[in-house]
């Protein structure tokens, strides 16, 4: 592939062991796809995937039942579109998309999301999958509400490319937190926080616990420590360290990002071992561990 004014061939990251969704973004960037088409590509395939029960259709629920969904898409030139508690829609970061460039707002939630995506082509579908059925009615049983760490938490796809241009664009997609309460919202729809990016210097996205990446503004932290000179993963441990510094409950939940800034440089750091990124560069699609906080 032709090499860029800032000499980096196109490059597709993406948060957990998402290997088809990097593939597949990856694939579309060396079709020459634009940063955005090609997040949206990319977490899409996620959204679709059945045995995926933390993005899109077979998604657990909520406690009463509802498989909810939040999503956000940003552009290089800045803009973003969100969309949050939404049900029934499983490509919903293409329907943030949509928000963004078809609405004069950020954000739509719940029935208004909806409602939206049907007047936009969207199709009405049922994300609760029969196992999550089954395995609601199993956690009925005792409800207790107590993620597991790098399972239930195990949640959003969060994606970031740049393209042939140079450009960078970013998605986040996921049903939150497993049996969350009803209309219950976390990161992934929130800019700066399930992700940031600035096109001349780089993007980050965020997994786990939702309510502290919210906290801590951490997509937003990393890109702006990139700005000052750190590196992706500097910036990615400094933000992880904040989390960490602020609550003192950390060793309960989990948190993770991946960067990557305007060079092609990577990072990724996590509260909790086992969490991986995927990488796709010039045909190589792979799989790094990320270190972490906690050994
Ligand atoms: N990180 C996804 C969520 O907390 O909803």
């Amino acid at each position: 592939m032709e090499r860029k004014s800032n000499n980096v061939t196109p490059i597709a990251i993406c948060t957990w062991a998402f290997s088809n969704a990097s593939k597949q973004a990856g694939e579309a960037l060396e079709r020459n796809a634009a940063a955005l088409d090609a997040v949206i590509i990319g977490v899409a395939v996620e959204e679709a995937n059945l045995k995926n029960t933390t993005v899109g259709k077979g998604g657990t629920p909520d406690r009463e039942g509802n498989v909810t969904l939040d999503a956000c898409v940003m552009a290089p030139n800045g803009d973003c579109g969100a969309v949050a508690c939404v049900e029934n829609i499983t490509h919903v970061a293409a329907l943030a998309r949509k928000v963004m460039e078809n609405t004069p707002h950020f954000m739509l939630a719940g029935k208004g999301a909806e409602e939206f995506a049907y007047a936009n082509g969207f199709k009405k579908e049922n994300l609760l999958t029969e196992t999550a059925t089954q395995q609601w009615k199993e956690w009925l049983k005792t409800s207790e509400y107590k993620p597991i760490i790098n399972i239930e938490n195990h949640d959003t796809i969060g994606m970031l490319a740049i393209d042939a241009q140079g450009d960078i664009a970013g998605a986040c997609s996921t049903s939150g937190l497993s049996y969350k309460m009803k209309g219950r919202v976390g990161d992934s729809p929130i800019i700066g926080s399930g992700l940031f990016l600035d096109n001349d210097v780089g993007g980050a996205v965020g997994t786990g616990m939702g309510e502290e990446i919210l906290k801590t503004v951490g997509s937003f932290l990393i890109v702006e420590l990139m700005r000052q000179g750190y590196s992706p993963q500097k910036a990615c441990e400094e933000a992880v360290h904040r989390v960490v510094t602020k609550n003192p409950d950390h060793t309960n939940f989990q948190v993770a990002y991946i960067a990557m800034n305007k060079a092609g440089e990577i990072g990724s750091y996590c509260i909790h071992s086992g969490f991986a990124m995927m990488k796709y560069q010039d045909g190589k699609n792979e799989t790094i561990t990320s270190p972490s906080f906690l050994k």
